[in-house]
């Protein structure tokens, strides 16, 4: 029987509300068992070796978006990463860059999707009938439901966000997950914004004609969001909506 390997990480540790302490990368050896992920190795080193380690989780199955961070330098799900990935057994682990750090590797994507979500009002606007809450619901077209299903998987990790050039380099860019959330009520025909709305929202530098195109939040998205497609759907709707449009 072939011995189990250790697994070396190496994790970002930092917490910000201790004016003493300062960022480091602490060392740290796990024995590998099968079918193990980064997110187990986490919880056997905060149970075993140190209670102060500080990561996030809910799910475990990829689910939740909690455990988003980075590594060996790709923001992805622990959740959802074998170490059995990574040959060498050598593991770097940082928190996810582009959001508040809260501690080690947590960090605040709530406060990032609350604030994203109030300033692109990402909500349902239906008309003023559908606020009747004893009106009976209409069925909604079965392709209409399964387009917004394939839109509303998003589960809010922030992966996009940090795999985004752009959004690094420009903090007030929206981000995938913002163009995405507006594709999902642009969808919706039981919402009432038109189209010259959401180019008020949108239209601009720090939405779809901010994007570079570089691909990142598409590669990195851990549910496999269509994030190229719906971004080059807006932005094309946006330049025919645009006051200043040639055609
Ligand atoms: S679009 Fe994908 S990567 Fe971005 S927050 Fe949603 S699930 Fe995560
Ligand atoms: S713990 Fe929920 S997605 Fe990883």
């Amino acid at each position: 029987m072939s011995q189990a390997r250790t697994i070396r990480f190496s994790i970002f540790r930092f917490d910000p509300q201790d004016p003493n302490d300062k960022p480091k990368m602490v060392n740290y050896e796990v024995t590998e068992a099968p079918g193990m992920t980064v997110f187990i190795a986490l919880n056997m080193l905060r149970e075993q070796q140190d209670p102060s380690l500080q990561f996030d989780f809910v799910c475990r199955a990829g689910i939740c978006g909690s455990c988003a961070m980075v590594i060996n330098g790709k923001p992805t799900l622990a959740c959802r990463t074998l170490t059995a990935n990574y040959p060498k057994g050598e593991i770097i682990l940082m928190p996810l860059p582009g959001f508040e750090l809260i501690g080690d590797l947590s960090v605040n994507t709530g406060k990032f999707m609350r604030e994203l979500a109030e300033r692109l009002q990402l909500w349902l606007q239906p008309n003023s009938i559908d606020n009747d809450i004893h009106r009976m619901e209409q069925p909604m077209d079965p392709d209409e439901a399964a387009k917004l299903y394939e839109l509303e998987r998003c589960v809010e990790c922030g992966v996009c966000v940090s795999a985004c050039a752009t959004k690094q380099m420009r903090d007030t860019f929206v981000g995938a997950v913002g163009m995405m959330k507006i594709a999902r009520f642009e969808l919706d025909s039981r919402d009432t914004r038109t189209a010259d709305d959401f180019y008020h929202v949108i239209g601009n530098q720090d939405g779809v004609f901010g994007c570079m195109t570089l691909l990142g939040c598409q590669d990195a998205c851990p549910k496999d969001l269509p994030h190229m497609t719906q971004i080059a759907y807006l932005r094309r709707k946006m330049a025919l909506t645009s006051p200043n449009r040639i055609l």
